[in-house]
């Protein structure tokens, strides 16, 4: 039956106890691997942001911010005593700007985004600028920019760095390779807005720096983690233990803290899949999507590919004659119109899954709403209802349970759980923002690997960073805009 279907379908996305060992261990292995030599399938980018703040830092930033769900300008007055106030404004990037056109029509687009909210938020700022222009005064009163770029990036110094590859459907390619913080930069200048753009960011050390600030305690924050449209996470490393750093020429950084962030770029661990659980939606979703073979840890466990996940399951299900589900019968009346979304790729947005999930109803009312609203589909029967259910829960606990593995790997090898009473995390993102218990699922994991265990489970401090990542900019801004020599 149906039913049975798809709680058989739900078992295939299992991902027991000794399977989150196993990916622990062999994190660790990769984790290490990436800190001695380049182009391995963990990046552990080194961000030479060599502290967090402890929230004492003050002044008025711009960031912007490229890469999750919205595109956004802020601009972020620190107060100096953890505070900080916030205007933002947020917008969708076109499709079109996303996956095809040039990098120009992408960082043109950004500057204007730019121009916009200087206009409406600081425009007497703006204006004085463009008098003291005209006065010939060309260097006065510029705004340091954050930019946060959420896409792996090979830095060279704190601002600037060459793109490695596209992720999360973005794809560009005249981009790849070249300085995104030079293309910004210089789209900037053709406006010849007020703007230098001071850092670039991964979304990760955004929210593990806004996190430090708004909540330092004795040891500041130790991990910024982002599970939202991708995955990623970014720590506190000692500088001994980045071995390539000694490989790399021209670099600069303080090494006074004897500690550095380094961006994990965990969305590509194990992209060989030797320890990553596969079913064949995963192998489908994979092979159709523009990256084959990368990001592999990510397709199973970001807002982005979740919903892509289960429409395969269900499309399946659709298709077998045997089961019928979405299809009109003498006791259903079930519509499922040909333009739906759930025929498109892509098309079944995760915030389906968390309002699917978050239903406690018996008659199944949300999930109704939520199978009307996002694929048109009506008059589900409560067993449809029932099948979306199950594969909704078994897809998104996978996910939460695999979210695990990379922060209980990096808690053990930094062992932070032996020396630490409280390690702090900073989270951000879509899926742990929405989806029910995302982070209760996560713990269980942690608690089932024995080197965390219950006792360490229980010293884990995940906060939520909301939008922490143009503060986190924000900061890192503030940090080379009064460093000279941290600017290459
Ligand atoms: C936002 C941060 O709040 O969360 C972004 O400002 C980050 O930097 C994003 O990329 C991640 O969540 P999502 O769900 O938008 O991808
Ligand atoms: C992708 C990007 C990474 C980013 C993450 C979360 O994995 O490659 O840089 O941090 O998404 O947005």
């Amino acid at each position: 039956s149906l039913l049975d279907e798809a709680t058989r379908i739900a078992r295939e996305f299992d991902y027991p106890a000794e399977q989150v060992q196993r990916g622990v261990a062999e994190y660790i292995r990769q984790s290490n691997e990436g800190l001695a030599k380049e182009n391995t399938t963990l990046s552990q980018i080194p961000t030479f942001v060599t502290a967090v703040p402890n929230g004492t830092e003050k002044g008025l930033y711009l960031a912007v911010d490229l890469g999750g769900t919205n595109f956004r300008v802020c601009s972020v007055q620190l107060h100096g005593d953890t505070t900080f106030s916030l205007t933002q404004s947020k917008i969708m990037i076109p499709r079109e700007l996303m996956a095809s056109g040039t990098s120009k029509d992408l960082f043109l687009f950004l500057a204007r985004q730019i121009e916009a909210f200087l206009r409406i938020h600081h425009n007497e700022h703006f204006e004085a600028h463009l008098r003291r222009r005209r006065d010939g005064n060309r260097e006065e009163d510029l705004f340091d920019l954050g930019f946060t770029f959420s896409f792996p990036v090979r830095q060279i110094g704190i601002n600037s760095g060459t793109l490695i590859r596209w992720t999360k459907g973005f794809n560009i390619p005249d981009a790849v390779g070249h300085d995104v913080c030079a293309l910004l930069q210089s789209a900037i200048d053709d406006l010849e807005l007020p703007v230098r753009v001071a850092a670039l960011v991964n979304d990760t050390v955004g929210t593990l720096m806004a996190r430090s600030y708004t909540s330092p305690g004795e040891t500041g924050t130790f991990l910024g983690a982002i599970f939202g449209t991708g995955t990623n996470g970014a720590y506190v490393e000692k500088i001994d233990k980045i071995t390539k750093l000694q490989h790399m020429k021209d670099v600069h950084y303080d090494k006074s803290t004897g500690e550095m962030i380094i961006n994990a770029e965990w969305g590509s661990f194990d992209n060989h899949l030797s320890v990553l659980p596969s079913t064949v939606y995963d192998r489908d979703l994979d092979a159709e999507s523009n990256n084959p073979g990368i990001q592999m840890f990510e397709k199973r466990v970001s807002g982005m590919f979740l919903g892509e996940i289960l429409r395969r399951a269900l499309l399946a299900m659709h298709n077998n004659p045997m089961l019928g589900l979405f299809k009109p019968n003498q006791t259903s009346k079930v519509s499922l119109p040909s333009d739906s979304l759930f025929y498109r790729q892509w098309g079944l947005d995760t915030s389906l899954l968390s309002q699917v999930e978050a239903d406690t109803t018996k008659d199944y009312v949300d999930v109704k709403a939520a199978l009307k609203n996002h694929l048109k589909i009506e008059n589900p029967s409560n067993d449809e209802c029932e099948a979306v259910k199950i594969l909704v829960h078994a897809i998104g606990k996978r996910a939460a349970r695999l979210s695990a593995v990379p922060l209980a790997a990096i808690l053990i090898d930094n062992n932070k759980l032996a020396t630490d009473d409280v390690v702090d995390i900073g989270v951000d993102g879509s899926l742990v923002e929405f989806y029910p218990n995302f982070e209760g699922y996560v713990r269980d994991a942690l608690r089932e690997v024995p080197e965390v265990g219950p006792a360490g489970e229980k010293k884990v401090r995940i906060g939520i960073s909301k939008d922490g990542s143009g503060v986190g900019a924000a900061l890192i801004a503030l940090v080379a805009s009064k460093d000279e020599t941290l600017r290459n």
